[in-house]
């Protein structure tokens, strides 16, 4: 009995932590992750590896959205799947100035690099 008290104390326990690290990872809200949300900026792809490509109008769209929420727009630019497709963190940071985003945080912190 008191081994099954244990156990169920234990499986509490994981699910609580579990669900912490989920809430607490979660830069773009609950219902997403950055790596999801990253996606989104498909049409960035070329504007995000060189930094004098053009930036589309469906790239600034997305990343106008996303920058709504500044933690979220810079999780997806340093995420995984923004790097695995071939972004340079360094230079998608740039993509918000160049899309002329007014209401852009300059200045945010993003990682080891400053929004411009
Ligand atoms: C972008 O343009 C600058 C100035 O013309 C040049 O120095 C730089 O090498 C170019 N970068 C790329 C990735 O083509």
């Amino acid at each position: 009995m008191e081994t099954l008290v244990k156990f169920v104390c234990l499986i509490a326990f994981v699910v609580l932590v579990s669900v912490a690290s989920v809430e607490s990872a979660g830069e773009c809200g609950k219902s997403t992750t950055p790596d999801n949300e990253a996606f989104k900026l498909a049409p960035c792809a070329s504007a995000a590896q060189d930094e004098n490509a053009s930036v589309s109008q469906s790239c600034c769209a997305q990343v106008k959205k996303l920058g709504q929420n500044p933690s979220c727009l810079c999780a997806v630019m340093l995420s995984n799947t923004a790097k695995m497709s071939g972004a340079d963190p360094q230079i998608a940071v740039t993509i918000p100035k160049r899309c002329n985003i007014a209401t852009r945080p300059v200045g945010y912190k993003c990682g080891p690099y400053t929004l411009p």
